[in-house]
């Protein structure tokens, strides 16, 4: 299709105020067609791009705009800069097929503006990394990154050791920490057991760019915590799965559990041996004796199943490293890879990141407490991502699910099994159809197109595209 010089004008035009507002919002966006390891083509782009427009109106602009920033792997640097928040990401910033800069910035926040400004410009050709004058002050937060931080593990379960049967212990939000009968801040009295389940306790860290803490509704938490069971594996390890972590913990002493997170307050509540603070996007340890005490949970478990679930938006290539050393780390403790099994919690539109191997999308519509939208079983784009046996994600007892004999799982009541694909091939909302041409199923409103020879939405045909 040719189209007149208007149309390419005003499309350049959009082009550049979106390019304006990404810039002007300043977050950082990995790129998705570049994952390092599996790279969709042009069609699936496209595809995953008007998904997102139809099921992601409210994380739309964050969203579309990763177009932009790309991760770049830092192993063969000799050297990768920290800010205050550890050790940074490298970014590439692409204009097109230009790259515009390549720079260091941190790991955690994406909101340079509001959380984190650490930047600084590495040059790819020479491998030089920009050099910045120290400023005053500057110096002193130098020196207060490197002193030795106080994690205060254990602190609160320590603390109520000490206290005799009869006290009444009130727990402190402000300080963190449980004290018996009376103290200065303004608390409350807490039930002991309430104190095991710290995700209750402390106020969600929402930023919207960086931590994002939503916890996982009762049900969600139930089926997760079933799938556990059902797994059988003796060990679970939770990255940024608070939530899970204490539940487990709570449910089944018998099993090894341990917790992963940014989020440093967990530590007050559990021994070093069961959490350590953790930067997921670059496997970084806060705590020289985190990484020992993590070999020391994988050396004793026969089995693991690492469950996470990363803030929305996450930088997936970076991610999936992480956990790739995470099962190194089991393996070299003289197991077998395949006892490492995994469930990974994300948007439906990024599934191609992870569907590879014997990883495969559970029907499970996950919610979250307190979520605007996720807290809604129809409304919640997240998924069940997993190498679980089918059979360890039992919906039975959750409404809205039914079970399809031939696929031998559980599937939302809506979804039709499609005996051409041998398969329960509805993966959003609404019926999917098959079409004989494509020999797939494929989407609600989709229709073929010879043109391009193949299905999509009415008008999208690839040339439109494809300038
Ligand atoms: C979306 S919440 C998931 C909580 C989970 N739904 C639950 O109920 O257990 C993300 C979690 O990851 C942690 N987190 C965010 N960014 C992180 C990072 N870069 N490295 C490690 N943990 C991170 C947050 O502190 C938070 O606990
Ligand atoms: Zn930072
Ligand atoms: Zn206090
Ligand atoms: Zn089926
Ligand atoms: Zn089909
Ligand atoms: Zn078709
Ligand atoms: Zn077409």
């Amino acid at each position: 299709m040719v189209h007149s010089d208007e149309y390419k004008a005003k499309r350049l035009e959009r082009k550049k105020r979106f390019m304006q507002q990404a810039k002007k919002n300043n977050v950082f966006k990995a790129r998705r067609r570049n994952n390092f390891s599996k790279r969709p083509n042009f069609h699936n782009h496209q595809q995953e791009n008007q998904q997102e427009q139809q099921f992601q109106k409210q994380d739309s602009t964050a969203l579309r705009q990763r177009g932009f920033f790309q991760v770049l792997p830092t192993d063969d640097l000799p050297q990768v800069p920290q800010c205050s928040h550890g050790p940074c990401l490298l970014f590439e910033k692409k204009n097109g097929p230009e790259v515009e800069e390549t720079f260091f910035a941190c790991a955690i926040y994406r909101n340079q503006a509001e959380f984190c400004d650490f930047k600084l410009t590495f040059n790819k050709e020479t491998g030089e990394i920009e050099v910045k004058e120290a400023v005053e002050g500057e110096e002193d937060a130098e020196k207060k990154k490197k002193k030795k931080k106080i994690f205060g593990y254990n602190r609160i379960p320590k603390a109520l050791t000490e206290m005799s049967p009869t006290d009444t212990v009130l727990y402190c939000k402000t300080c963190i920490n449980v004290f018996p009968n009376k103290h200065e801040c303004v608390c409350e009295p807490v039930e002991r057991e309430a104190l095991e389940r710290p995700t209750h306790l402390l106020p969600p860290v929402n930023e919207q760019h960086g931590e994002s803490q939503f916890f996982f509704s009762t049900e969600t938490l139930d089926v997760i915590t079933k799938a556990v069971e059902k797994s059988k594996v003796d060990g679970i390890l939770c990255i940024g799965a608070p939530r899970i972590f204490e539940n487990i913990r709570a449910l089944h002493p018998e099993k090894n559990v341990f917790l992963l997170d940014y989020d440093k307050r967990f530590a007050k509540f559990f021994p070093s041996k069961q959490y350590a603070q953790y930067s997921m996007l670059v496997d970084h340890f806060f705590d020289k004796i985190a990484e020992p005490k993590l070999m020391e949970f994988f050396d004793k478990s026969k089995s693991i199943l690492m469950i996470t679930d990363p803030p929305f938006g996450v930088f997936m290539e970076p991610l999936l490293k992480s956990i790739e050393k995470m099962k190194k780390r089991f393996v070299s403790t003289g197991k077998e890879e395949t006892l490492f099994y995994s469930m990974i919690v994300l948007p439906i539109y990024i599934r191609k990141y992870v569907l590879h191997g014997n990883f495969w999308m559970s029907d499970y519509r996950v919610t979250y407490e307190g979520h605007k939208l996720y807290q809604h079983s129809e409304k919640t784009i997240v998924r069940l991502f997993t190498d679980l046996p089918v059979e360890c994600i039992d919906l039975k007892n959750v409404a809205g699910y039914k079970f399809c004999e031939v696929c031998d799982r559980y599937v939302t009541e809506r979804n039709v099994h499609c005996d051409r694909c041998q398969a329960c091939t509805s993966v959003e909302q609404g019926k999917w159809n098959h079409c004989e041409k494509c020999d797939k199923c494929v989407k609600p409103r989709y229709v073929h197109c010879a043109q391009c020879a193949r299905c999509h939405l009415y008008g999208r045909c690839i040339q439109k595209h494809d300038e």
